[in-house]
């Protein structure tokens, strides 16, 4: 079955998932609901630039779409769903994409209701997020498909349990921040080493893409393509040596670990 599709919030999140929407044809832009709080200026931007149908009653949202994605700030997204679950019925669908906020702290605000918790991440601006998708019991198996689809149109898109999620935002949600980090320091070695600033960008992020897709694409373990890149007494296995001195690994082990960590306990607050 195909779903009407509303968002309840327009901010980065909302805006990249319309785009890929859009982008993979999956929805036509008249069919794409918008509300959010106020116009201005992110609504006006929203309807400007996709051209989708913008609403500024809730109300509305819920009368004329059955799966709703709510894109705003975890803090806001308990505020608002004890004024909006008078406009719920169980045919509707709530997917929130809020770091933080567990299936049951939703429940406990709109009573018993298809319930999926999604976590993408910032990639979805250029249609390469990675998300998971974790139901409640009450989604019937063809519609947690349905919205695989909806978030494979602008990336990857994987059910998992939402026991799993805070390994999710530790490994994919917050890791772009990680990445650039490595991708910084990566650079900056270079032009230590004399190469021009932005080609050094363009090369280490053009390593980081290639590396990364060699991965996801030849289902080779990471162990093994790094075997294969290091030549005895070569110059890779000398960096190799260097980053395993230093931790590394343990490193990155701990950045995934702290925020796991923090996303539980902002479960915890909220
Ligand atoms: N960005 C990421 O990397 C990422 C990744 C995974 C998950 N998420 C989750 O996605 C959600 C949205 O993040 P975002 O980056 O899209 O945030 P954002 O750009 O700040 O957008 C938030 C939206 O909420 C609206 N809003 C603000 N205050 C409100 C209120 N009091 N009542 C109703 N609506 C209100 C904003 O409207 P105005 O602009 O008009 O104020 C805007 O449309 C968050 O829960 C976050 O945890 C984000």
């Amino acid at each position: 079955m195909r779903h009407t599709i509303g968002f309840y919030g327009a901010g980065n999140m909302a805006q990249a998932m319309i785009a890929g929407l859009l982008n993979a044809g999956f929805y036509q832009k008249e069919e794409i609901y918008v509300y959010n709080h106020r116009y201005e200026p992110t609504l006006k931007k929203v309807e400007e630039e996709y051209e989708v149908r913008a609403i500024s009653e809730e109300k509305t949202l819920f009368e004329q779409t059955d799966l709703i994605i709510f894109a705003v700030k975890p803090a806001v997204l308990t505020q608002v769903l004890p004024q909006i679950k008078k406009y719920l019925t169980k045919e509707h669908l709530l997917i929130s994409v809020a770091a933080g906020v567990s299936i049951r702290q939703i429940a406990a605000l709109t009573g018993p209701q298809k319930i999926i918790r999604a976590m993408p991440n910032t990639p979805a601006t250029i249609q390469q997020a990675m998300s998971s998708i974790s139901p409640n019991e009450l989604v019937p198996s063809e519609q947690t498909q349905f919205v695989v689809e909806v978030f494979n149109s602008f990336g990857k898109a994987k059910v998992v349990s939402e026991e799993v999620i805070d390994a999710v935002v530790g490994v994919s949600g917050s890791a772009p921040a990680y990445v650039y980090l490595f991708i910084e320091a990566l650079a900056d070695g270079a032009v230590s080493e004399g190469l021009a600033r932005a080609d050094a960008y363009e090369f280490a992020a053009q390593a980081v893409l290639g590396a990364a897709k060699m991965v996801a694409e030849t289902g080779k373990h990471p162990g093994e393509l790094k075997d294969e890149v290091t030549s005895p007494k070569g110059t890779t296995i000398a960096a190799v040596k260097a980053l395993e001195e230093n931790n590394f690994r343990a490193d990155v082990m701990k950045a995934v670990e702290a925020a796991a960590k923090k996303n539980h306990e902002m479960s915890k607050d909220t």
